[in-house]
């Protein structure tokens, strides 16, 4: 069942069942000031750093779901209703939700009255937008009675749901003309405060919770909508909100405009009050008459589509099937970019307060979006390595707010520092900015010791060749990749994590062959960069640290008909025939095989048979399987989870992609396909009321084939699978992949494509691609032409000259 629609034209999702089976959400800003948005305006505001600087409070896992928001109240005289059905749920007559880039717009009709809402955070801005149009489309005169409502955080996420005792009694809040001002805290140590503004003169507010809803009602029945009466509350302590009350007039087919601004402002110690208690509201009404006619609001809207004009016309694929480009074009790397905003600290599965910016997940998010905002990721790679210790090891985590490494997770890793290689050497390729190898860089922010990012890199290869186990493989310390694979944990004690507690690594022989894998696909590429580099010594040093893990690999890493996952602590094999649970996994057959280890003797193929075999399922291929039906001490937390579901045989789908790069790196095209529609969220859109989540953005993991319902999704949005499928689909797919000297064309495609079509922006020039198929081959280059003419090879030169070039590629 569908709830909704693609317009592909708009780059919009079409929401018209207000009834989803999860809150299908938005996220509004691309910069320092950012709110998700659910499809019936459910959500929160936050600059910069979802715990510390929550601007709006909002309610995790709440009954009804999805509690708290952006709202607005009508009172007709008839009804009590909300544009977005909740959270009155009176029946609408109508109802609409447009999910856009970076933008929203909700719209209901009731008693002959239009409600939209465009809710968007302009470029630039530290405040979110709401224009609500009130539409009378009856032939009498109408008058309603419309209150706001948004409910102040109390800044830090996580006091604000625990500290009570102090909470009840710090809230503070100023009102001037038709705006709310939220300064608690800021008499003290806060620089700053967040206002809610409207641009026409109200009739009342309120800011005091209680009095608005009344102690024992719930978001849907406030008890002043109910009277039509504001009671112009000021808040001290409790809970204080903000909430406009204006009474408006609307003759026959009349349309009024109405234009609210959420916003965050920070103030110099010395410019912070404007008299004794009064706070300098100087920035925010500069930023409330940026937007106060509708015309500026239309014209900021109209910035945010061209700079997504922009953004998305680097890389576009005519396919021929709309479900792939709509995917590849528009939504796939618009999660990209989302994901490098928020990592996987802010979702509606992920409450802000836990994480922060991971090291290997920023890497690996970097590759999804460094074809759109270079000096944005640029910037990137210089924060998280920043956070790397002098020996190559690192903080799992940092917060954006400070950027510093988050204590409470701590390091040890093992995996985290090889993808440093993977995003240094994705943006040089996309760029050739070979420079930032030269960017001093501090060792865990301390810049008495900082060194240059290549030197960072040296550490992050070091890192693993020094941390060697008793086969010659990796060292897995508290985890790879797969945090849940706590080899050295030993955890028999529910209040601890299984990822931060003590960790038994004294005498553990627990070695991990994805490691392995990881380190002989960036080693490679270290020691390319090294040879660019003429660092000829460093270069040699490095490929028999890499030729000697792929011998290793291939000694003690294979099964028979398979690559094994990991010795354990006592050395003995996970991931193997002779494992009675969980006898193969998937990340080593991805990693080994995107190394190519033993393509010449057929292990890679074996491999990938294996993975179809035992692994692939309707849904996707599941992480290991058997899935475990019990706890191992000695594997920790995967095998916490009940079978088939995260790490336990979940189709975790960060991971289905580099299956996909490994039958593309043994030319088998319709395999890989296969693997991208099976978790494609688009191909998904019929079977919305079992996968739950988003049509238009990837899950982190369905539920696989041993789960109680499998294809049921979770964690839709904040996850590596935004940017491993964009770039599998993209670069080895498609195969338009930027490397150092130009654009390699390399596609692998199901072997019933005629071909394609597509344009790639790089370095300067516009690359209009032609690929035909004419033999109904997956892979192989037969002639290349650029511009009408023979060219020699299928690497494109770097033009740079600022034209558009037409490249045809036959395959054959
Ligand atoms: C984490 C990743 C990790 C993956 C697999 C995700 O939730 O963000 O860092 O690689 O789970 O455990």
């Amino acid at each position: 069942m569908k709830y909704g629609y693609f317009d592909d034209k708009n780059r919009e999702y079409i929401i018209n069942n207000p009834r989803t089976p999860w809150p299908w959400i938005n996220y509004l800003g691309n910069e320092d000031f950012f709110s998700l948005i659910s499809n019936s305006a459910g959500g929160y505001s936050f600059y910069k750093d979802a715990k510390f600087r929550r601007i709006t409070r909002y309610r995790y896992n709440n009954v009804p779901m999805d509690s708290g928001g952006k709202y607005f109240y009508i009172n007709d005289g008839e009804s009590i209703w909300s544009p977005g059905w909740k959270p009155c749920k009176t029946e609408l007559d109508s109802y609409e939700c447009r999910h856009g880039i970076n933008y929203t717009i909700i719209k209901g009709e009731k008693n002959g009255i239009t409600a939209r809402v465009l809710y968007f955070v302009p470029l630039k801005t530290w405040a979110e937008v709401q224009k609500l149009t009130l539409t009378n489309n009856s032939k009498k005169v109408i008058k309603l009675k419309v209150f706001s409502f948004t409910e102040w955080c109390l800044w830090n996420a996580a006091s604000d749901m625990e500290n009570f005792q102090r909470n009840f009694s710090t809230g503070e809040v100023e009102i001037e003309g038709s705006v709310i001002y939220h300064k608690t805290e800021y008499k003290e140590r806060r620089d700053h405060y967040a206002y809610y503004s409207v641009n026409v003169p109200i009739q009342g507010y309120d800011t005091d919770r209680e009095s608005f809803f009344g102690l024992y009602n719930g978001f849907d029945e406030p008890q002043v909508v109910a009277e039509g009466k504001p009671k112009n509350t000021e808040a001290h302590g409790w809970s204080p909100i903000a909430s406009h009350f204006i009474e408006v007039e609307l003759k026959p087919g009349e349309s009024k405009d109405f234009i609210f601004v959420l916003g965050y402002v920070e103030n110099k110690e010395d410019e912070k009050w404007e008299s004794k208690n009064v706070i300098n509201k100087k920035k925010a009404k500069e930023t409330i008459a940026k937007f106060n006619t509708s015309a500026k609001v239309e014209a900021a809207l109209a910035d945010l589509r061209k700079y997504w004009d922009n953004l998305l016309s680097i890389y576009t694929v005519d396919s021929g099937d709309d479900r792939i480009d709509r995917m590849v074009n528009i939504w796939n790397q618009y999660q990209c970019m989302i994901t490098f905003c928020f990592s996987r600290s802010a979702s509606f599965f992920e409450s802000g307060i836990g994480r922060g910016m991971g090291f290997r997940d920023s890497n690996q998010d970097l590759t999804g979006f460094v074809h759109q905002i270079p000096e944005r990721a640029r910037e990137r790679i210089i924060d998280i390595a920043s956070t790397q210790f002098p020996d190559g090891g690192c903080y799992h985590q940092y917060q954006p707010l400070n950027k510093r490494g988050n204590n409470d997770i701590g390091g040890g890793f093992n995996d985290d520092p090889l993808w440093l290689i993977l995003g240094s050497v994705s943006y040089i390729k996309e760029t050739g900015d070979f420079g930032i190898l030269n960017e001093k860089v501090p060792f865990d922010n301390d810049v008495s010791v900082a060194r240059s990012l290549f030197d960072h890199l040296t550490v992050s290869f070091d890192h693993v060749v020094n941390n060697l186990g008793p086969h010659g493989l990796p060292l897995i310390g508290r985890a790879d990749w797969n945090d849940c694979l706590n080899l050295n944990c030993f955890s028999n004690d529910p209040d601890e994590s299984f990822q931060t507690t003590e960790n038994k690594t004294e005498g553990s022989k627990a070695e991990s062959v994805m490691i392995a894998g990881l380190f002989v696909v960036y080693g490679r590429d270290y020691v390319e960069l090294c040879k660019r580099l003429g660092k000829d010594a460093e270069a040699a040093r490095a490929q028999k640290h890499v030729d000697t893990m792929v011998d290793v690999i291939k000694k003690y890493g294979w099964d028979g008909e398979w690559f094994i996952r990991a010795y354990d602590y006592y050395g003995r094999k996970i991931g193997s025939n002779d494992n009675e649970e969980a006898k193969i996994f998937i990340e080593s057959q991805g990693w080994c095989t995107m190394a190519g280890i033993g393509k010449e003797e057929g292990l890679c193929t074996k491999a990938l048979n294996a993975v179809k075999e035992r692994l692939d399922s309707k849904y996707g291929i599941v992480l290991n399987n058997p899935a475990f039906t019990r706890y191992y001490i000695e594997y920790g937390e995967i095998s916490s989870y009940p079978a088939g579901y995260k790490e336990n045989a979940g189709v975790f789908c960060h991971n289905n992609p580099w299956i996909m790069i490994g039958e593309t790196v043994v030319g088998n095209g319709d395999r890989a396909w296969d693997y991208y529609k099976k978790i494609c969220p688009s191909y998904l859109e019929e079977i919305s009321d079992l996968h739950k989540t988003e049509p238009y953005v990837y899950a982190q993991m369905v539920a696989g084939k041993d789960a109680f319902k499998p294809g049921e999704a979770k964690n839709s949005w904040l996850t590596g699978t935004a940017s491993w499928n964009f770039y599998a689909v993209t670069q080895y797919m498609l195969g338009i992949r930027p490397e150092y000297d130009g654009l390699l064309i390399d596609p692998c495609i199901p072997t019933d494509w005629k071909g394609f079509k597509a344009t790639r922006k790089f370095r300067g020039a516009t690359y209009q691609i032609e690929v035909v198929n004419p033999d109904q081959k997956s892979k192989g280059i037969k002639e290349v032409t650029i511009d009408g003419m023979p060219y020699k090879s299928n690497l494109i030169p770097a033009f740079g000259d600022g034209k558009e070039h037409k490249v045809k590629v036959v395959i054959g």
